[in-house]
């Protein structure tokens, strides 16, 4: 398991320069213009109940990327601290937002322990890279990184036909491999955990840790909501 999670971080540390095309449904992510529009406008669900969180004091930002909800948690938090695990994607992340509102930090998120308490922890797509025998104390983390009252916001895949890459094979869904094949433009090929979640398993792992969770589907690529700490 040590490899395989040190074997995604490879993945997106080589992923980074590219990482976007995923987001902005470009390159090996497009999948025409029908569809690409309702993958964002999806995104734009889920953005807009991020920004109805707020406006708050402090974000965390666990496993930020290249920014891409960064600049959205800027619109609700007057701070946020990013953390990640690649330098490469938190160069991209500081060199697109230029604030002086973000602090960043370069952790292992399977290491990470939480050193304060913030009004909001948002994770992007990152549940679904943790592995089951880790998620426990890693919401146990997130639950302590929480004040009281604090909200944990997520957004993470759904299993979906046309979210990836028109080059990636897509897993048997009978399957319960938690494993993936990614491939990069240049077609090196990395192993990484995916596991997809379902609201009411996730929400009970919330529950779990003395949570309250709302979750639910965008129509076919999202799952997202969050959880309130009491
Ligand atoms: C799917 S991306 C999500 C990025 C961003 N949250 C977003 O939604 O665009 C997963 C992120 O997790 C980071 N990552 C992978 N393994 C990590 C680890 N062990 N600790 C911290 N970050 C890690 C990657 O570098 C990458 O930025």
């Amino acid at each position: 398991m040590d490899d395989l999670l040190q074997e995604q971080i490879a993945y997106y540390r080589a992923r980074a320069a590219e990482y976007d095309e995923w987001a902005l449904r470009k390159g090996r992510y497009d999948h025409g213009p029908e569809l690409n529009k309702r993958w964002h406008d999806q995104v734009e669900e889920v953005r807009q109940a991020l920004l109805r969180c707020g406006p708050l004091e402090s974000a965390l930002e666990l496993a930020c990327g290249t920014g891409i909800w960064t600049q959205q948690l800027l619109r609700s938090s007057q701070r946020v601290h990013a953390i990640d695990a690649a330098p490469e994607m938190l160069a991209i992340n500081r060199a697109k937002l230029l604030s002086d509102r973000v602090s960043y930090e370069q952790a292992d998120l399977f290491a990470w322990r939480p050193q304060r308490q913030y009004d909001l922890v948002f994770c992007g797509f990152w549940l679904s890279h943790v592995p089951p025998q880790q998620m426990a104390p890693f919401l146990q983390r997130v639950a302590q990184a929480l004040r009281p009252g604090g909200r944990f916001f997520l957004v993470d895949s759904r299993r979906a036909i046309y979210a990836g890459a028109s080059d990636h094979s897509l897993r048997d869904p009978f399957s319960d491999s938690i494993l993936d094949e990614r491939k990069l433009n240049d077609g090196r090929r990395f192993t990484i955990v995916k596991v997809f979640h379902e609201p009411d398993q996730l929400g009970a792992s919330l529950e779990a840790q003395g949570l309250r969770p709302s979750l639910q589907l965008t129509d076919s690529y999202f799952i997202y909501g969050w959880a309130d700490k009491p």
